[in-house]
């Protein structure tokens, strides 16, 4: 820290109250941002939610750069409450199958208010989820609460749910298919995923190229007009 203490101890200018650094702006002439903007939006327009994968394998290191990519979220007082879980080993997967199948048979019998499940019916989705175990890997999101190595953490699901997206554009990007899968109630992921109590399981992303003859619900985006609003 840049003070100079005079002999009797007193800082000659007051020392900043925290340390920083200079910023380091990613620099894009003003003429090229629309393009930018655009061309971003066009790699993520094509994303969807893939339900059907193949068991190809995934490419070296992409897994690794996602979630340090979805790391650099920015999050309530800068606790960073997340915990990325992968699970590749088939055991563990078929584990994890079965849990979440289990949950979702009570869901969609009987948790699931009619309401829901009528939302729910354009995608076509039920209790079964072979992609669990398909996919070559199922990267289980937690939310890191207090506990005795974790501070307590400051909007935390706003935090992690920043970070999932990262986390999804960046496979996205790099050709791969995810599902946004909640499993509900998810207790049963810390059993899975070894992790303890202060984690609280928010998403399973399974992640991999999709089936060849995957298809995905005919869904519409609302347009910009219906989302936005300039005052
Ligand atoms: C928080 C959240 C939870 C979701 N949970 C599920 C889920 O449990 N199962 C599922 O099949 N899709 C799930 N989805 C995926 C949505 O159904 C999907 O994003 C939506 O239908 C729009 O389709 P698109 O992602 O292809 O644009 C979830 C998405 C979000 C953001």
């Amino acid at each position: 820290m840049d003070q100079t203490i005079e002999p009797g101890g007193t800082p000659a200018t007051a020392a900043p109250a925290h340390p920083t650094v200079p910023h380091r702006p990613l620099t894009v002439p003003a003429g090229e941002a629309e393009a930018r903007a655009r061309a971003f939006h066009e790699v993520m327009d094509r994303r969807r939610t893939v339900r059907d994968f193949s068991d190809r394998p995934l490419p070296e290191g992409v897994v690794e750069w996602a979630i340090r990519t979805a790391a650099t979220a920015p999050s309530g007082a800068h606790v960073q409450p997340w915990r990325f879980v992968v699970l590749t080993d088939p055991e563990r997967k078929r584990r994890l199958r079965e849990a979440a199948e289990a949950e979702e048979r009570e869901f969609y019998a009987r948790r699931a208010s009619p309401e829901w499940l009528e939302a729910l019916a354009p995608l076509g989705t039920d209790w079964s989820k072979p992609f669990l175990e398909t996919a070559p890997a199922v990267i289980v999101v937690f939310e890191v609460h207090k506990g005795p190595d974790s501070p307590r953490p400051y909007y935390t699901k706003e935090s992690v749910g920043i970070s999932v997206g990262l986390l999804l554009a960046t496979l996205h990007q790099a050709g791969l298919a995810t599902l946004t899968h909640t499993p509900s109630p998810m207790r049963f992921l810390n059993e899975v995923c070894d992790r303890p109590p202060e984690e609280r399981a928010a998403y399973v992303v399974p992640v991999g190229y999709p089936a060849e003859d995957a298809r995905v619900p005919d869904l519409r985006r609302k347009s910009l007009e219906q989302v936005m609003v300039r005052l």
